[in-house]
């Protein structure tokens, strides 16, 4: 990479770089048109460091160190946590700079190493308390990159499924329903027909599915199975109706023509627990292998792929959901916080849509960070989440750090129903040709 060419330029919805390099991701860009020409940079005046150097006593041990330099210094300045949490001032002083040693056993408490992501700072500070930027989510995002550099979690996966293991019970109990409805009628359905008949079946003036309340006790009794449950008889909907949600309960002998909920449910569970009680557990086949039981309730959607997010350079999440900056949630400083402008929206579940012109930019003083650590490492990767907005527009770059358009040192891009790689190198020209090419039968409509 040359380092005389920077700015970097994305237009997607999700960016991020990792590899000691840059990496770039974008969820859901509905890139059309190719989106803006490229652009040269101003220069910007680089950040100041409000912070003064350190001259306390050393870390006491390789912990503090950690902390050190992955948390404390990042937040220690005046124009961050240190405005208030230093020493003499606002308790707890986590961002003390007189020792950073009692700075670290202050913190301490406020971190959790289990779950890094529910600690105290990171949910205080994402809570709106004096987030450094204007979108609290950015920083809490920010501040949880440094506590898991600094506990050693940070080569992990940040994005990663938490399991959660479901309650241990064996298989079997399981009772079915008698094709006969003779214990049904002479259980449940009495209090149905009762009580229920007003809108259960379909020759009510207000008839309402399901008819468990049908002159036709079969109609009834075929429409009253998913509403109740004989292995857990306080499960069933007929009972929870009644119980919690106070649907159309009757009056009972106690309550003087009121109605009674709790009468009510108690009715329908002793029904419900009768009926159940007279149908037998089928029994397992001993033939088969069995293991343990989970319930269709009890099984957890695992949602959200994992990411490998270690070396991290610049990491656009796409959370804020409004105004005109995608924040780099990196932790690595500066942040190079990409300014959108031109024909952007922001998309639902942390995407932006990106149509002709528009485009989501930062500064040169800020991403020159991404020039300096590729260098350093002479390797990098890009990773965004896209999705085409069609297969018919050509050059639409998707992600760049370039210098201007015939000046790229890396750009994504889609071409029809092809994505296109350049990565200038010593065997290619300065805008990165030849570009490495998908192959066209895969298309350009998936990742
Ligand atoms: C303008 C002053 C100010 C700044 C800047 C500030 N805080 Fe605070 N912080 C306070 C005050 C005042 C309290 C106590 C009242 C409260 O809990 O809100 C506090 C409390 C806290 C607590 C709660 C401690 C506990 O034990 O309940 C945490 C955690 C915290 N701050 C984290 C941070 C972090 C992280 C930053 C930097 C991003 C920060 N604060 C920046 C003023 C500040
Ligand atoms: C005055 C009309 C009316 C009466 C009487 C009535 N319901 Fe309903 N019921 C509805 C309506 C409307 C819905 C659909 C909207 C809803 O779910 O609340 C419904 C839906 C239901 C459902 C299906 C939805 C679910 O959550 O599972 C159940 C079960 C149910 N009622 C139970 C009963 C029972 C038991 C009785 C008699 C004790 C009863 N209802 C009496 C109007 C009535």
């Amino acid at each position: 990479m040359n380092s005389t060419e920077q700015g970097f330029l994305m237009r997607v919805t999700h960016l991020f770089a990792r590899g000691a390099a840059v990496a770039l991701l974008a969820t859901l860009a509905a890139c059309s048109g190719g989106g803006a020409a490229t652009t040269v940079n101003q220069q910007a005046t680089p950040p100041t460091d409000t912070a003064q150097a350190y001259t306390g006593p050393p870390p006491a041990n390789a912990d503090v160190q950690a902390f050190k330099i992955n948390l404390w210094q990042n937040i220690r300045a005046s124009n961050r946590c240190g405005a208030c949490h230093h020493e003499g001032g606002q308790s707890p002083q986590f961002a003390r700079s007189d020792d950073v040693n009692l700075a670290y056993q202050a913190a301490l408490p406020l971190v959790n190493l289990t779950r890094p992501d529910q600690s105290l700072m990171v949910l205080k500070v994402g809570g709106g308390h004096n987030c450094w930027v204007a979108d609290p989510s950015a920083c809490a995002s920010t501040l949880l990159v440094w506590i898991q550099a600094w506990i050693g979690a940070g080569s992990a996966s940040s994005t990663s499924i938490q399991l959660t293991a479901p309650v241990d019970q064996a298989a079997g109990g399981g009772k079915q329903y008698p094709a006969d409805p003779t214990a049904f009628e002479s259980t449940v359905y009495p209090l149905l027909k009762q009580y229920c008949v007003g809108c259960h079946t379909s020759s009510s003036a207000s008839a309402q599915q399901p008819y468990f309340a049908s002159a036709n006790p079969a109609e009834a009794y075929a429409a009253a199975q998913s509403k109740m449950n004989l292995s857990q008889p306080n499960q069933s909907r007929f009972y929870e109706r009644l119980a919690t949600e106070f649907h159309h309960c009757w009056p009972t002998s106690g309550s003087g023509g009121a109605p009674d909920c709790p009468g009510s449910a108690a009715a329908m569970l002793a029904a419900i627990t009768a009926f159940a009680n007279g149908i037998p557990v089928t029994p397992i086949d001993p033939s088969l292998v069995i293991s343990r039981a989970l319930t269709l309730q009890q099984g957890t959607i695992a949602e959200g792929g994992n990411r490998y997010e270690a070396n991290l350079v610049a990491k656009y999440m796409f959370q804020t959901g409004q105004g005109s900056t995608a924040y780099d949630t990196s932790g690595v400083t500066p942040a190079a916080d990409l300014a959108l402008s031109g024909n952007v929206t922001w998309a639902g579940g942390w995407g932006i849509t990106l149509a002709a012109g528009g485009k989501a930019q930062a500064p040169t003083s800020a991403s020159a960070k991404i020039a300096t650590m590729l260098q350093a490492s002479g390797e990098y990767s890009i990773e965004a989440w896209v999705a085409p907005a069609n297969v018919t527009q050509a050059n639409a770059y998707i992600v760049s750090y370039s210098g201007s358009n015939t000046t790229r040192d890396a750009t994504l891009g889609q071409d029809v129903t092809q994505y296109e790689g350049f990565a200038r190198s010593s065997v290619t020209d300065t805008n990165g040709n030849p570009p490495l090419i998908t192959a066209t039968n895969g298309g350009a409509a998936g990742e």
